[in-house]
């Protein structure tokens, strides 16, 4: 018999939904046994039910074909066969967030991939490698909603995973301003280029909500856990510009930025050559084994060549100078469905499997 964790996936037919069933195939502690999601799905095989929409370009996998769809809004009965769940659900923020604390009140570990309660002040919204101490809040959530093993934990925007490790690594010398301009590719608003041929040949200087999420989310990463919940941080002060660019999967950001301390260019490139977080140390399944790699070449990293650096878990940096206006500028690159999406709450559920966390029910 299987000793592995239940794993639910709550808007499984969807195109992050999708990217955790691919995922978690395979995945050695956690295997796929349930998949919900709108009534309209319900009930159809999970092969039937997707077919038409699948969007990866791996085949769909075997062990998830026969699964039978269930209705998202029946909690008990989904949560009853699962361990834990993997959210990622298109519907109004007030009904996701309604939709996951009725999941975490069964006593289920929901690890979201919805922004709706990203900031909730005792829910961690975590990247494993930079904030992993968030995790100590859930036992403020878990007194709130009456439960001893349940809560939810959420990733950040996919936006913020491309620039934010490199500025993470150099805390020592206080990043103080920052300016970045992201280039974000189509599946970041769950599309492709058979679904949006508008955006063949085009650029569009405008995502929706994108840059205040590219802004504060950064600054609750780096915020503290105190008793009224996480608080963020007050600095760096960050303005960004979000540009919809016509490539398939991963963003590229274009950073300034100025210190406290001004590093040296030799200090910069040490850090990120040997930044290791908690993945790192607790060898984690999907942890990238190199998490910041910075291209000596002045043309990389290339969003189609560095994308999948590490299995897409991997954060990508180059052309690193001295600026005019600030200390330094340089790029830095994340997939935004792996380690900005899907991939990124996977590694939270092992985090926090690893940490004791998450237990079979
Ligand atoms: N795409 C990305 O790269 C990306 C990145 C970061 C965050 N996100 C976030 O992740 C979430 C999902 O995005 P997506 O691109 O995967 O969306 P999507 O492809 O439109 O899929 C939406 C999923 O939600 C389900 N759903 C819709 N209405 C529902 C309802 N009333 N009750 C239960 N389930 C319902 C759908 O089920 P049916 O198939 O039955 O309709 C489907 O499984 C969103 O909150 C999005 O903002 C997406």
């Amino acid at each position: 018999m299987s000793t592995k964790l239940k794993a639910g996936i709550v808007g499984g037919t969807g195109m992050v939904g999708q990217r955790f069933i691919a995922l978690l195939d395979n995945h050695p502690w956690f295997e796929v046994t349930a998949i919900a999601a709108s009534a309209h799905s319900a009930g159809k095989t999970y092969e039937e039910s997707v077919q038409g929409r699948w969007k990866l370009s791996t085949p769909m996998p075997e062990n998830v074909k026969h699964i039978r769809v269930q209705d998202a809004s029946k909690v008990n009965e989904v949560a009853e066969g699962v361990d834990l769940i993997f959210c990622a659900v298109d519907m109004k923020k007030d009904e996701i967030k309604a939709l996951e604390e009725a999941y975490a009140r069964t006593g289920t570990p929901v690890i979201s991939n919805n922004s709706a309660h990203r900031w909730t002040p005792d829910v961690p919204m975590v990247i494993p490698e930079i904030n992993p101490e968030h995790l100590e809040v859930i036992a403020q959530q878990r007194k709130r909603l009456g439960t001893s093993t349940g809560f939810i934990a959420v990733k950040p925007n996919c936006s913020i995973q491309s620039y934010i490790p490199a500025l993470h690594a150099l805390q020592a010398f206080k990043p103080s301003k920052v300016v970045v301009t992201t280039y974000q590719a189509i599946s970041g608003a769950g599309k492709t280029f058979t679904d949006w041929p508008e955006m063949i040949d085009n650029v569009i200087p405008f995502i929706g909500g994108e840059e205040e999420k590219s802004e504060q989310e950064p600054l609750r990463i780096w915020g503290s856990v105190t008793d009224a919940g996480i608080v963020k941080s007050e600095l760096p002060i960050i303005t960004t510009q979000c540009i919809r660019v016509p490539v398939a999967d991963g963003h590229l950001a274009a950073v300034f930025a100025s210190f406290e301390q001004k590093p040296s260019k030799e200090e910069i490139l040490n850090l990120w050559k040997n930044f290791k977080g908690r993945p790192q140390e607790l060898g984690l399944p999907s942890a990238p084994k190199q998490f910041i790699t910075y291209f000596e070449e002045e043309n990389r990293p290339q969003t189609k060549l560095d994308r999948d650096i590490e299995n897409g878990m991997g954060v990508s940096a180059g052309r690193l100078r001295e600026d005019t206006l600030y200390d330094y500028k340089f790029v830095s690159l994340s997939h935004n469905t792996l380690r900005g999406a899907a991939g990124g709450a996977v590694l939270i559920a092992e985090l926090l499997k690893a940490e004791g966390y998450i237990q079979p029910k």
